[in-house]
Order: C-alpha cells, then structure tokens, then sequence
C-alpha cells in the first residue's frame, strides 16, 4: 500500500462560493472554538456523573432521571449541552459539505438535510427537557 493511498483526499469541490460580505465565516469560526471549550467542561462532566461517579451506568433509571430534571440547574445543562454540540456538530458538518460537495445542487441538498435534522433534534430535545412529566402513572 502506498503512503498516498492512507491520506485524505483533498477538498473536491472545484470552487468555494466567494466571501460574503459579513462576517459569519468568522463568527463561526469563533463559535467553534467556544463551543468547544465549553463542550469538554460539559460533555466530560456529564461522562462522569453518568458512567463513573456513585455507581456510574448501573443506577441510571427513570427515576434517577426524574430527580436530575427536577432540578433547573441539570435542566439547564443538558439543555446547554444539546444546543452546543448539535449547533457545534452541524456547523462542523457545514464545513465538510461545502469543502466536498462537487455539485451545487449537492450541496445545496445535503445542507438542507443538515439543517432539517439540526431543527428536528433541536425541537425535539428542547421540548423533552421542557415537558418530562415524572408521574408516569398520569
Ligand atoms: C469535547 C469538546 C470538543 C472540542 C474541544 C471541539 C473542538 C473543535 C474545533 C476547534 C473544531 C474546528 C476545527 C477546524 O476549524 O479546523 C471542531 C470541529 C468539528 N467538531 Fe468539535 N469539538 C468538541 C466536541 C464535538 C462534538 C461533541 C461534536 C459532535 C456532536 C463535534 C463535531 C465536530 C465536527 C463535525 C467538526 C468539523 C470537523 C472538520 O471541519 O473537519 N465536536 N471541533
């Protein structure tokens, strides 16, 4: 096996789109490195109460569940962690695509399916987190 065939292909697409004239590549450049610092705070905090601290996975059931939501503390940092790391994944997805893509109508499709799965994910975590109802007897 040649050392070329074990490196990444190049961006494909033939030409970027030009720069517009605001400044959201730069944002989002920012924001991808914010996000992520605050990700590895998150996401790692979250890995160990769930898998490590007390009995870790073993005593996670609706009702461990019930009690973290109970409070708007946990509420709020899940909500904080679904918002940054679909926003932060979809933005990094957004990079892929406009850098592979050959065809516009390519990239125009996958990115419309992107942001349709971000939108849905995002509705969907938000009002779960919003409306849990612990009574699950009703
Ligand atoms: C744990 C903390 C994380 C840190 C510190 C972090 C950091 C970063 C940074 C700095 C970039 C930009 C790279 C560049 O512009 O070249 C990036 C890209 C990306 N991140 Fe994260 N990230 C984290 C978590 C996540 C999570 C949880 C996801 C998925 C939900 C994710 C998905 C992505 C994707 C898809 C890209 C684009 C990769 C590319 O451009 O090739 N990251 N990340």
């Amino acid at each position: 096996m040649s050392a070329e065939s074990l490196t990444l292909d190049k961006p494909r697409s033939p030409r970027r789109p030009a720069a517009r004239r605001n400044n959201f590549e730069l944002y989002s450049w920012l924001f991808m490195r914010l996000s992520g610092l605050a990700l590895v705070v998150l996401v790692l905090g979250h890995l160990f109460i769930m898998n490590i601290l007390d009995d870790g996975v073993h005593r996670i059931n609706f009702a461990f569940v019930a009690g973290r939501w109970a409070s708007p503390f946990w509420q709020f940092w899940d909500l904080a962690m679904l918002w940054l790391a679909q926003l932060h994944g979809g933005n990094g997805m957004r990079t892929i695509i406009e850098d592979y893509a050959r065809k516009d109508t390519t990239r125009f499709w996958l990115k419309m399916l992107l942001y349709a799965s971000i939108a849905l994910i995002l509705a969907v975590g938000t009002l779960v987190i919003f409306t849990f109802d612990p009574n699950i007897a009703g």
